[in-house]
């Protein structure tokens, strides 16, 4: 029996209420969750991973519709878009933000956290289907071949061209190189118009000298991009989750600080703390002593982001924390110090691996408190517990599986927090 039985309850109402399904005018057949119903109608491409870990718990089938619609949703060259409007354009009030090359575009043009090939491996085994692993593996195949072709350096890490591809928008991680051009400041439109006439092509944004980074939380969705290729039966992508977690450690992790840090486009260490630092904790084969490193010097620092209620979006002794909402004008900045629910997804997976019971039952019940308390909002104040922004947040729903991981791993004797 579990403990989280309210939390599974309530977030099956929010999913059921969110899920949208349909065919679209050129007859694609759709099934999806959207994040919230008034301010994302859309799907959105790492959100549906969460959904999808969600359902895979409460009725996997539609965890595979909803994996099914965003490769309904691949274009022609491999790429799996950062938003697809299934209900026709995309709102005239975000034509202007979005990325995408025309009002009528059915998908953004840029990316977000490729997790999906590792989502579509969980999905494939809690339902127990062979062909949908089958088919994953040729679709995310292509996706892989996609990003490998057009964003990867020489040591396999894929590159950004925008904040948000990071799926973390106004993050702070990129406000020194990126200066009025940060989210959601007036330059941003330039940053877009720029990268929009070169039809958001990453080769030809850093030939012609753009922003472009090497992201921490994006490369370690990368990785267990290529692991859960390996379980969906792709030769050799083992291989490649282990030079590429290399290829991370060596590149992004500052073995002074014992923290992961993002690269500028001019191959600086951008030296702020933020929740990605800790994302790659989600990796399989990341080596032991990283790990320990990034737990304890980091993760359960109370001045850092061991905070009430953890993990903040940014560490609380960065100058740009901001634990309640921050607005710039009238404008939302998003992961400036609040606490998202699925970022927990990704440092649960390393506190459990090293065996940190009591930690992850901490954090696991300090998130569903969170829950509890305010609902699924779409994000927290990581100091008092506030709920903010959207009031039915789908992605949110990911605290499911996060429960459902902490039950298998600790049981019945798990340690009270
Ligand atoms: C915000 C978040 C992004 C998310 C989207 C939909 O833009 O920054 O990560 O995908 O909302 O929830």
């Amino acid at each position: 029996m579990t403990r989280y039985a309210d939390i599974f309850a309530s977030a099956r109402t929010v999913l059921e209420r969110n899920w949208r399904e349909g065919r679209n005018d050129c007859d694609l057949e759709f099934g999806y969750t959207c994040p919230d119903a008034e301010k994302y109608p859309d799907q959105f491409f790492w959100d549906s991973c969460f959904h999808a870990l969600a359902w895979s718990r409460l009725d996997p089938r539609r965890a595979m519709r909803e994996l099914r619609s965003l490769v309904a949703a691949q274009q022609p060259s491999g790429l799996i878009g950062h938003t697809t409007f299934w209900h026709g354009p995309c709102r005239l009030a975000r034509a202007f933000t979005y990325n995408i090359l025309e009002r009528t575009a059915f998908q953004t043009s840029t990316i977000q956290p490729p997790l999906l090939a590792y989502v579509w491996a969980e999905v494939a085994d809690r339902a127990g289907d062979g062909r949908f692993a089958d088919e994953g593996r040729i679709a995310l195949t292509r996706y892989h071949e996609y990003l490998d072709r057009e964003r990867a350096d020489e040591d396999g890490l894929i590159g950004i061209l925008q904040p948000d591809e990071s799926g973390l928008d106004a993050t702070p991680a990129y406000d020194a190189p990126l200066g009025w051009r940060s989210h959601p400041k007036v330059g941003f439109l330039a940053l877009q118009r720029f990268n929009r006439r070169r039809h958001y092509d990453y080769r030809r944004v850093v030939a012609d000298g753009g922003f472009h980074a090497t992201d921490v939380l994006v490369n370690s969705a990368w990785v267990l991009g290529w692991e859960g290729l390996a379980r969906l039966g792709h030769p050799g992508a083992a291989r490649r989750a282990e030079q590429l977690t290399e290829s991370l450690v060596k590149r992004l992790f500052d073995p002074v600080t014992g923290f992961f840090y993002a690269e500028g486009p001019d191959g600086e260490r951008l030296n702020v703390s933020t929740w990605a630092g800790l994302a790659p904790l989600a990796i399989d084969h990341l080596p032991i002593h990283v790990c320990r490193r990034v737990i304890d010097e980091h993760l359960l620092n109370p001045e850092r982001f061991w905070l009430s209620y953890p993990v903040p979006s940014t560490a609380a002794t960065e100058p740009a924390f901001v634990p309640g909402n921050s607005r710039y004008l009238w404008i939302d900045r998003y992961w400036r110090g609040p606490t998202w629910l699925f970022s927990t997804w990704f440092i649960l997976r390393g506190l459990l691996r090293l065996g940190r019971e009591a930690d992850a039952a901490h954090l696991v019940d300090r998130t569903a408190s969170l829950v509890r308390d305010s609902g699924f909002r779409e994000y927290f104040n990581p100091l008092t517990g506030e709920g903010m922004g959207a009031r039915a947040f789908g992605t949110s729903t990911a605290l499911v599986e996060c429960a459902a991981l902490a039950d298998e791993a600790l049981g019945e004797h798990r340690v009270v927090a």
